[in-house]
């Protein structure tokens, strides 16, 4: 698939796609979607990459859906274009996503934001679901991932007054993971994304897979599931080589497998 509205690049055993409309803030419109959902999937199945980069530019990460794409469209039109099922398949990625954010990430941005698996933010960061000022509320997770994330009193001022809140306030939040002076988010992602690709990619899988578990389970059925994933490493080549290299004091190497 040729790309218009992304930019993709490979290294190190990471990737980074980065959103390039820059014109309008990154908004997200059904082409961005597509190439969005297309270039995660690719890489998902690509054994040279173990961590994935989502990022934009400095002044926006992403200032939503573009409104201009949805004014005038009727409910029908919305349910049929069912532009949410893209979104889904975000959440079926097994490796781990990290959001590079500078500048706005608001709207769809902020849901794509918190849709990744970690947020490094930069001090210039906004994060925000404005859609209750123009006449609508977050249909992309907002509500419920940014409850899970900042709570209910946070969530709730957010959502019903569409204020903005800076990547310090984010990170007090527990909204994101870091954040960084602008210079650095994006050097502070890759550096992540690079530490986690030197682990074994079998057990990266894994432990994201159990750690999202918790957000759609019961503690009970979770620790079910994260026990079940635990013994199931042990079938691993990895887990063999990773506990034989720590007795013998090496460092090992691993096979994904
Ligand atoms: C379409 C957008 C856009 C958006 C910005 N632009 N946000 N176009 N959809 N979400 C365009 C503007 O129209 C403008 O284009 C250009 O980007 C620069 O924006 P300005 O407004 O001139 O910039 P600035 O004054 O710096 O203000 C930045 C801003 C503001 C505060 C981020 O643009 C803004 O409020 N944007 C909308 C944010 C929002 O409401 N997001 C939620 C969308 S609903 P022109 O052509 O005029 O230069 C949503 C629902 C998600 O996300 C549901 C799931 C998909």
């Amino acid at each position: 698939m040729t790309y218009t509205s992304i930019l993709t690049s490979k290294q190190d055993l990471y990737a980074i796609v980065q959103f390039n409309r820059p014109d309008v803030l990154n908004a997200i419109n059904i082409t961005l979607m597509k190439e969005l959902v297309d270039a995660l999937e690719h890489f998902d199945t690509d054994d040279e990459v173990r961590a994935i980069i989502v990022t934009g530019n400095e002044k926006a990460f992403a200032a939503g859906a573009d409104i201009k794409e949805m004014a005038n469209a009727s409910a029908m039109e919305m349910l049929l274009r069912d532009q949410f099922a893209r979104w889904d398949r975000i959440r079926k990625i097994k490796k781990p996503i990290i959001a590079a954010v500078s500048g706005f990430a608001l709207g769809g941005g902020c849901e794509l934001a918190m849709t990744c698996d970690i947020i490094i933010a930069s001090e210039s960061a906004r994060f925000g679901q404005p859609e209750i000022s123009i006449g609508v509320m977050p249909g992309a997770g907002g509500t419920q991932r940014l409850t899970r994330a900042v709570g209910k009193a946070k969530a709730m001022e957010m959502v019903l007054t569409g204020r903005m809140i800076s990547g310090e306030e984010a990170m007090r939040w527990g909204l994101v993971n870091k954040v960084v002076p602008v210079e650095y988010y994006l050097e502070e992602a890759k550096t992540l994304a690079k530490e986690i690709a030197s682990k074994p990619p079998v057990a990266v899988r894994l432990a994201k897979e159990a750690v999202l578990k918790a957000f759609d389970t019961t503690i009970e059925g979770g620790l079910e599931f994260e026990r079940k994933n635990f013994y199931l490493l042990f079938a691993s080549e990895d887990q063999k080589e990773g506990m034989k290299a720590f007795v013998e004091k090496r460092k090992a190497e691993w096979k994904g497998k």
